[in-house]
């Protein structure tokens, strides 16, 4: 027994209305053998089906001819009677991942087929017909058919092994033990089995920050390990049983590395992406990297952002930064992941990603993806979406979601990032003409979805039990960016909290209405931003609201509010294509919720019904605490219907983002009334 949760994965009874049937079809199991992930398959059953069934599973290594039903999972290459009772063509015809589920009539017997072209397709197959039991779904008429919508799904773990912590994690300590590596913790397979029942198929180890600026001088040692020292030799070797429990999974493993590794790890005197010594050293690394662990998926690579080096050190560009390393990884099939969150010399360093971007459309080699930051700014509680989208046709684009909650609330508010999410994914870019949603980019096999990861060694994984659902729902929504939010929440709930409608109603009601709370509450739920405190050591902290340390980000002064981001401002409004760039221009079109976000308007602008822009904000202040008193009286009404431990945990945790909630709201009031010196009208915020 562990002591940490078992997150969606808890398999508890099912239902008795459905019990026969499950036992029926699934307790009798037979599995193909051949690959690590078949094992783990054969694993997951032996974890699943006592706790579903309240039976052992019986595991056979041919068809059970007396066994009267009995659940089949392989390809049809591997199992006969698989090819017997499926359509072949129409197995063979699905993506790498996809999968069908069948319930199927069998020399006399009734069997659930689980099949997939790959075995990480069996993978998936069987933890969906495992969430279809443990939400109580009936599997004697299965007729499923599912195929992930991107490609890549990627996890990005910002572990740092220096301090065996997990930049912008808010759940304790990195899982990861790196000096004990090759050995392995438990853990790392259970965390490799959440990633894997929500789709996920990479994961890079370690924090984009790969080195802790500044660097020392020549001759001066770092002191402690930092992420740049995985591509050692012996760090690799050591890695690679970490990397096997990922790939019994169907997850491949990846790496951020330092743009200055052939100094920092091969003792060059340069960096430079044209160096002949440097691409050299580049394709060695790669070919020792690709020797060790033949299915690595590539590189990641943070630079000219936040002290991270980059091609700029060298007077080159980002396409000679990324094409030379891209160059090594390519003979292995390898990709070169590379953010496009980059400062510049822009005053409004919203312009700048698009800025730095968008002209090098179509240089990028093949290997190479950029990946963008949903929106132009940093994970805020909202943005809008970021220009480069649909901008880079050419290209091959990442879009990189935040899992983790580093502005909303750092694993201690209950804010639910999949409504975010589905307004990124619908929002209608144009590109193509009107009907290009970012969801129906990054489809091309070398583009996909990232999320910044938030797992830790706490009990609870994520800091915050109601807050796995952000984990989990990056998966689904990845998988499939049609499945609707209700849909996701609604599955994660039973799986986590189990069927007891009550609890399905008010979980799901709380997750739903949390995001906005958090807007409201954070910002005024206008379209400003980045109020919070930042604090003494390099960007730390981000939690407390701090609004006079960033005024360029909101544009607070005595005679408005807002930044002019139009074109006779920043020119950020204009990078969008017509007829959103035209939407955002205008005052009169911009949506209300992004308002001041580009424009820079009177304290007493009036809005659509009539109320002034100051008293709207501090109206959504006020209401985004009461909403949140309103989710914590509603989990308040689950005492005795969810498990102690849990219910407290959440409890308290409301509590905590009840007190924040207020000090943000008192903090904005105060501070907006201290520059537009209009009072609330309903005085409720104290002249001071
Ligand atoms: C934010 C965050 C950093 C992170 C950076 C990034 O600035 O505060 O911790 O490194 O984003 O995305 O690279």
């Amino acid at each position: 027994m562990n002591d940490y949760d078992d997150c969606w994965l808890r398999y508890d009874r099912a239902d008795a209305d459905r019990l026969d049937s499950y036992r029926r079809l699934c307790r009798h199991a037979y599995v193909a053998e051949k690959s690590p992930e078949l094992s783990a398959v054969r694993d997951e059953l032996r974890r699943a089906i006592p706790g579903l069934l309240g039976e052992d599973p019986h595991l056979w290594q041919h068809p059970p001819s007396t066994a009267g039903g009995f659940l089949a999972i392989g390809t049809p290459d591997d199992m006969r009677m698989v090819a017997d009772s499926v359509p072949v063509d129409e197995v063979e015809r699905l993506t790498d991942g996809g999968f069908l589920l069948r319930t199927v009539e069998w020399e006399g017997q009734r069997c659930v087929v689980v099949t997939a072209p790959t075995d990480r397709g069996l993978v998936y197959g069987t933890f969906h017909l495992l969430r279809l039991m443990s939400v109580g779904d009936p599997v004697d008429d299965l007729d499923v058919r599912e195929e992930p919508t991107y490609a890549n799904r990627l996890l990005n773990q910002w572990d740092t092994p220096f301090h065996r912590s997990v930049e912008r994690g808010y759940g304790g300590e990195s899982i990861f033990d790196w000096e004990r590596l090759p050995d392995l913790r438990e853990r790392y397979e259970d965390y490799a089995r959440l990633l894997a029942s929500v789709g996920i198929n990479g994961v890079v180890l370690n924090n984009v920050n790969t080195e802790k600026p500044p660097r020392p001088s020549a001759g001066e040692a770092f002191d402690a390990f930092e992420g740049w020292q995985l591509l050692e030799s012996g760090r690799l070797e050591a890695m690679t049983g970490l990397v096997s429990v990922f790939r019994r999974y169907g997850i491949r493993t990846y790496l951020s590395v330092n743009f200055a590794s052939p100094m920092l790890v091969g003792g060059l005197d340069t960096a430079d992406p044209l160096d002949d010594e440097v691409r050299e050293w580049w394709r060695e690394k790669a070919d020792e990297v690709y020797d060790l662990i033949p299915d690595f998926g590539g590189f990641l690579v943070k630079a000219d952002s936040e002290g991270q080096p980059g091609p700029y050190d060298y007077d080159r560009d980002h396409v000679d930064g990324a094409n030379a390393i891209a160059a090594a990884l390519d003979p292995h099939n390898g990709r070169l992941w590379w953010r496009a969150f980059v400062y510049g010399s822009h005053e409004d360093r919203a312009v700048q990603a698009y800025d730095t971007f968008e002209p090098l459309d179509g240089e990028f080699a093949d290997n190479v993806t950029v990946q963008v930051k949903n929106g132009p700014i940093d994970f805020q509680p909202r943005e809008p979406v970021s220009t480069l989208f649909g901008a880079m046709p050419e290209t091959d684009l990442g879009l990189e979601f935040q899992i983790t909650g580093e502005y909303t609330g750092q694993g201690v508010h209950a804010t639910y990032h999949l409504p975010m999410w589905e307004e990124v994914f619908e929002f209608d870019t144009h590109a193509d003409g009107q009907g290009t949603p970012v969801k129906s980019l990054f489809r091309g096999d070398g583009e996909g979805v990232v999320g910044v990861g938030s797992v830790g060694e706490d009990d609870t994984w994520t800091g915050h039990y109601l807050m796995q659902s952000n984990l989990y729902a990056f998966g689904r929504t990845v998988w499939d960016p049609d499945r609707s939010v209700e849909e996701i929440t609604d599955e994660w709930v039973r799986q986590t909290f189990g069927a007891d409608e009550a609890v399905v109603d008010a979980v799901s009601e709380i997750l739903r209405d949390s995001w906005e709370a958090c807007i409201d509450y954070e910002t005024g739920g206008l379209g400003l931003m980045h109020m919070m405190y930042n604090g003494e050591a390099l960007l730390e902290n981000h939690y407390d609201p701090s609004p006079g340390e960033w005024p360029g980000y909101h544009g607070v002064t005595e005679d408005g509010v807002g930044v002019d981001r139009t074109s006779g401002g920043s020119g950020y409004a204009p990078q969008y294509r017509d007829p959103v760039a035209e939407r955002y221009e205008s005052v009169e079109t911009c949506p209300e919720e992004l308002l001041l976000f580009f424009h820079h308007l009177p304290w007493e602008h009036e809005l659509s019904d009539g109320t002034t822009v100051v008293q709207r904000l501090y109206d959504n202040l006020f209401a985004g605490v009461e909403e949140v008193e309103r989710l914590r009286d509603l989990w308040r009404t689950l005492e005795g219907r969810v498990d102690e431990k849990r219910y407290r945990h959440v409890s308290e945790r409301f509590d905590e983002q009840v007190a924040q909630a207020k000090r943000w709201r008192d903090t904005l009031a105060h501070y907006f009334y201290d520059h537009a010196g209009i009072p609330d009208e309903a005085g409720r915020v104290p002249n001071r």
